[in-house]
């Protein structure tokens, strides 16, 4: 690897730094050969280069490595320019990815295709015409068997396929596992009988970029077994790649035994026709796009319309004399697809059986739910959705404080009886993190104490936050289970539709967890320790809070049920238009009544004019992250590094500005692993750190620390991003503004928003150096307000007891619901300028908002309705400076309540519910520890 390869986050940016050096390097050295100057040290340059690609190259099919170690025996032969050549045309090729469409290309041609310069009527045949996609072969072969394979299965394109692939050859399981992690064009992989276990290759300069974390179990397995462990490996990282299984041996037998883990499975010597169909075949089904498809057949065909919707087929609009703009600017197709049509091959979300219903069963398959459910109003309906659901009035939900006000508000329309949960504190940058686990198992437990625990429902939880704090999803529920075997997780998702394509980020989704603690439930090891704990500190249930809240628990296999819940605003983070977003389910007791309720609550959420152009979104979008999720999340990650990386290591930059790592985001205690900055020590160190730490930051989204300016965030936001240059961003804090990388993001505009940190930078530079000494001093001064912590967070501070159940110990959830509509009766509320508030709370009297006080940013609420001032949220709102505090009449104050109406409220309560079952049991559900 390259001196100071550390700084690099993928084998790709080597690889593709490599190419584009090795193009300088040989092109310079043809010149100098030209004009017989000497060109040794240059001849040392470029072997250099080469011998950086040369372990990498063999993983993927474009150039290759024959056509690789040709252009390599050129440069050894001393023939420079038809090197350089060749080197440009592969390099050019890479970059700008012609290389799919040039489907002449041929890794094993002896002729000179790369020795002349691509023709202008070359470059135009080259666009793409039909997707292209590389199929790993693992198999020990020689040259020449590889060869015979590649030419066989090139006899088989036909020019009306679909797609076209070309195959990629590796020995051996790591290989077969280095190839998955490395190239993203793989989209299936073909693993034949004879493979050996080890590399042949030094690997060792790859072990920055790949972990061969699983590979040592493959010795314990007799040679059948092993195509079965390389398949779970490859699932590991890839999920998405269509595996098949080629044998010589009874493939009735392992048909039976392996099928569900390769798409088919074939006989070596029926050849390779049926595989090839099947490999296109399989594209074919992640392809499909059923929605979407139906709308544009639908939107070409002539229709009367006598039905609602105007613009349909564009008829209010070609003909207006006013708005045609509309039709110019948006173009017509927009308006062809826009029909209130449910038939004529079209559905009805709200009763799909046709292209919606299996658009949204092939996003089950691709986000790994067991039900997925499209939402054209963003995650802030789905979540009232999945809320509604599942909570009875009266059931207690516990949920973060800081979470997106969609719950606030969902929640509140239930009835719940909401337990609020305190994320950690980042009081140097105004804040919060995530809910640590001793938080939530306290909580569960303090209602436990109360006798309280069989009313509890649902934990509530968001991931990643806003400002990318990442829980261990498995963990928390893990150990919820121990406690409450029942318990339903909603994981709200809204930012983290994307990570389920990168395979360090996918263990922490609610998805891939719930499904890992299923099967882990099931394994006589999880029963065996299990019964340790008992062994150890007794059943649970009996077990002393303080044991309960020291050790990580194990939940009771025979009773504890996988019931989880995630809501994704797939527009966030994918492909889709604003608003849509996606519900998926993983819960062994959705039976018959659970899908009555959500129904129900789609009805009661979803407008019965859903926006197609935002259902075909998702469709597409579903069909991208399934083909090149994978791809597009490691690019992704990629920018954000570099992003980091150049702010930090800018010397005029970092004078002002930094990014926040997770040593700064995390506190230590729930980081054992003791890494500060995982991801820049390399990938196998990002895993371990996913693996172990409580918490770990999602390095996509970057923080940046703007104290040093002088300027407060939302100014920065405002004045200097938004207005000057046009970079848009969405959250700020006092000190701080966070850049989201996305699957959208560009190494280019990555590089505008550094020119426009700097040309930032510069300015300060020079307004500081013509400040007055007053002038310094002002400036000083307000670095030093932003450098130094404002008023503490504020804690929650608890519910009016008028609102809160009375009945047994007290806990802190409260009736949220009843406190927001009692305050519909004006002669119960009143205003409170804040003075009024703080000498009644010095007083001792307990002041109650009626609403919700929400003041942006930070964008979580302060008061809730109930909750009681407290001298910390006073404190903490005089130190705000934001303009925008909802639920605060700068002319009135604060709404609270009057004493009789908080009497009338504790006179009034309503009785819990019955039974703690729920909607939910359904007998004809998985039996406990059931199937997946
Ligand atoms: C954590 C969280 N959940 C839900 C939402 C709402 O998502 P949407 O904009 O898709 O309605 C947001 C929006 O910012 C959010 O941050």
């Amino acid at each position: 690897m390259p001196a100071g390869s550390n700084a690099y986050n993928s084998l790709w940016q080597v690889r593709n730094d490599a190419w584009s050096t090795l193009e300088e390097l040989t092109a310079q050295l043809a010149l100098a050969c030209a004009q017989q100057r000497p060109v040794g040290p240059l001849t040392d340059t470029v072997a250099e280069a080469l011998n950086i690609l040369a372990p990498i190259e063999r993983f993927w099919a474009f150039p290759g490595l024959p056509a690789f170690f040709k252009m390599r025996r050129l440069f050894t032969t001393g023939k420079y320019d038809r090197c350089a050549t060749r080197v440009a045309r592969i390099n050019r090729s890479l970059a700008t990815d012609s290389y799919r469409a040039d489907q002449t290309w041929d890794a094993d041609a002896e002729d000179d295709a790369y020795d002349h310069e691509p023709s202008q009527a070359d470059q135009a045949s080259a666009r793409p015409t039909r997707p292209y996609f590389e199929v790993l072969v693992v198999e020990d072969m020689t040259e020449d068997q590889e060869r015979a394979l590649r030419e066989e299965f090139r006899r088989w394109r036909r020019p009306d396929d679909q797609f076209v692939y070309e195959i990629v050859v590796v020995p051996s399981f790591d290989d077969a596992l280095m190839a998955a992690r490395l190239n993203f064009r793989l989209q299936a992989c073909v693993v034949r009988r004879r493979f050996a276990h080890r590399s042949r290759n030094d690997t060792s300069s790859l072990r920055q970029f790949v972990s061969l974390l699983g590979s040592d179990d493959l010795m314990d397995h007799p040679p059948d077994e092993r195509a079965q462990v390389l398949a779970r490996a490859l699932a590991r990282i890839r999920p998405e790649l269509d595996l098949y299984l080629m044998t010589e041996i009874a493939v009735e037998d392992l048909a039976g035994r392996l099928s569900h883990h390769f798409r088919r499975i074939f006989h070596t010597r029926e050849g390779s026709l049926e595989l090839h169909l099947s490999i296109l075949d399989g594209i074919a089904a992640r392809y499909r796009a059923p929605f979407f498809s139906a709308l544009r057949s639908y939107s070409h065909r002539p229709t009367g319309v006598f039905h609602a919707l105007p613009v349909s087929h564009g008829k209010s609009i070609v003909n207006s004399h006013w708005i045609r703009d509309m039709v110019d600017f948006y173009g017509l197709e927009i308006f062809l697809a826009e029909t209130s049509a449910t038939c004529g091959g079209l559905d009805s979300l709200l009763e799909p059986t046709g292209p919606l219903r299996e658009a949204q069963e092939l996003a089950a398959q691709t986000f790994g739910s067991r039900r997925t459910y499209f939402v054209t109003n963003g995650t802030s309906t789905a979540n009232k959705i999945v809320v509604q659901a599942l909570v009875r009035p009266g059931d207690i939900v516990l949920v973060d404080r800081n979470c997106h006000q969609s719950h606030h508000y969902g929640l509140m329309l239930a009835g719940a009886m909401v337990a609020y949960l305190d994320a950690y504190r980042l009081n140097p940058y105004s804040m919060y993190g995530a809910v640590p686990l001793t938080e939530i198992k306290s909580q569960l437990l303090a209602l436990r104490r109360a006798g309280k625990l069989d009313r509890v429902k649902m934990l509530l939880l968001t991931n990643c936050t806003f400002d990318g704090i990442v829980y261990d999803v498995q963990r928390v529920m893990q150990e919820c289970l121990a406690i409450k075997p029942d318990l339903i997780f909603l994981w709200d998702e809204a930012w983290f539709a994307f990570a389920r394509f990168h395979p360090v980020y996918r263990p922490r989704t609610a998805m891939r967890a719930a499904r890992t603690l299923a099967e882990l439930l099931r394994q006589p090891d999880h029963k065996t320790s299990y019964d340790a704990q008992i062994e150890a500190i007794g059943a649970v249930d009996a077990a002393d809070d303080e044991v309960l809240l020291s050790r990580r628990l194990l939940p009771d296999p025979a009773r504890a049920r996988i019931r989880v819940y995630a809501t994704q605003s797939t527009h966030k983070t994918l492909t889709s238009l604003r608003q849509g977003s996606m519900i998926h389910v993983w819960d062994q007791d959705f039976g018959q009544k659970v899908e009555d309720t959500l129904h129900e609550a789609y009805m009661t959420h979803t407008s019965t004019s859903p926006n197609y152009q935002i259902l075909a979104s998702l469709d597409l979008g579903r069909r991208q992250a399934a083909l090149e999720g994978f791809e597009l999340v490691q690019k992704q990650i990629e920018n954000a590094m570099r992003l980091r990386d150049a702010v930090d290591h800018h010397p005029l930059l970092s004078k002002y500005m930094r990014c926040l790592s997770t040593a700064d985001l995390i506190p230590a205690e729930y980081r054992p692993s003791g890494i500060d900055q995982p991801l820049r020590s390399g990938l196998p160190n990002m895993i371990h750190v996913w693996d172990t730490d409580e918490f770990v930051l999602d390095p996509s989204r970057v923080t940046i620390y703007i104290g040093n300016t002088g300027i407060e965030g939302d100014s920065f936001k405002r004045q200097q991003l938004m207005d000057r240059y046009g970079v848009q961003i969405n959250k700020t804090s006092r000190n701080t503004v966070l850049f989201m990388t996305t699957i959208g993001t560009t190494r280019s505009s990555v590089a505008y928003l550094i020119e426009v940190l700097v040309t930032i930078a510069r300015e300060l530079e020079a307004q500081l150096g013509d400040m007055s000494p007053a002038e310094r001093a002002a400036h000083e001064r307000a670095v030093l307000r932003l450098c130094n912590p404002s008023a503490p967070l504020p804690d929650f501070s608890g519910f009016h007891p008028s609102f809160t159940d009375s009945r047994g110990q007290p806990t802190s959830e409260g009736d949220v619901r009843r406190a927001f509509y009692l305050a519909y009766n004006d002669s119960y509320c009143e205003y409170l300028m804040p003075d009024e508030v703080e000498q009644r709370v010095e007083a001792g009297e307990q002041v109650v908002s009626t609403t919700y006080v929400t003041p942006y940013p930070p964008g979580f609420p302060v008061l809730v309705p109930g909750q009681v001032f407290s001298p910390q949220i006073l404190a903490f709102m005089r130190s705000l400076d934001t303009p925008e505090v909802h639920g605060y009449r700068a002319d009135l104050g604060y709404r609270v309540y009057l004493d009789k109406a908080l009497e009338i409220a504790a006179t009034t309560r309503p009785a819990p519910p019955p039974d703690s079952a729920g909607p939910t049991a359904d007998p004809a559900a998985d039996p406990p520890g059931g199937t997946t």
